[in-house]
Order: structure tokens, then sequence, then C-alpha cells
């Protein structure tokens, strides 16, 4: 299993072993979350009802929560429905002109 994001010092390999010795708690708080791999794992593990991610680079952990949250799909449909609205206008000039 990959935990987070590919990252520089990532826990990915240890993120497992970490939640598993981690005591219970409402809340889990991953500072200094580089790639998310904690945070990703907390989530998984069921023990928290809240995971918050803290990282002085915002756009990594914006990063994971866009593509756990569906957004890097929405985006990639949003691509391809741009590529085929173009290639229908350009197929449409082909034709007309
Ligand atoms: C070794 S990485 C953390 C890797 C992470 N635990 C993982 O598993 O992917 C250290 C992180 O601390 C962040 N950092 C450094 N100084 C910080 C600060 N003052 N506040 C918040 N984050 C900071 C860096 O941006 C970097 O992403």
């Amino acid at each position: 299993m990959n935990y987070g994001l590919p990252y520089k010092g990532s826990k990915n390999r240890i993120a497992k072993r970490i939640l598993e010795v981690l005591p219970p708690a409402p809340v889990l708080y991953d500072v200094f979350a580089g790639g998310c791999a904690i945070t990703h794992a907390g989530l998984l593990s069921g023990k928290y009802s809240r995971v918050v991610a803290n990282d002085i680079n915002g756009m990594i952990p914006h990063a994971f929560e866009t593509a756990i949250t569906g957004g890097v799909t929405a985006l990639f449909i949003g691509v391809l429905v741009m590529l085929a609205m173009g290639l229908a206008i350009a197929f449409f000039r082909e034709m007309v002109l």
C-alpha cells in the first residue's frame, strides 16, 4: 500500500506502523505533513473522526486533498469535454468552410 503522495522524506513505508502505535483520539493532527502519508494512513485507519494536515507548503496537502476528494477526476473529465468540444468545432468548420 502506498500512502500519500511521493515525497522526499515520506513516512510511506512506516505510516501503517505509526498509526498502529498512536493512541485513539478524536482528531489526528499531521503537522509537517509533507506528502500526507500519515494523513492518508490516518484516514484509512478509521480511528479518527477528523484528520488535519499542516505544511508550510500548502500546495502538497491541497494536491492530496484534491486527489482523494475526486477533484482530479472532475478536472480530467473537464479536460476531456473541452477536447471533445474543440474537435467538434474543428470538424464543423472543416465541413462548413
Ligand atoms: C520530511 S517532510 C515530511 C514528510 C511527511 N511526514 C510524509 O510522510 O510525507 C518535512 C515537511 O515539513 C514541512 N515544514 C518545514 N517547516 C515547516 C513549518 N515551519 N511549518 C509547517 N511545515 C513545515 C516541509 O515543507 C516538509 O514538507
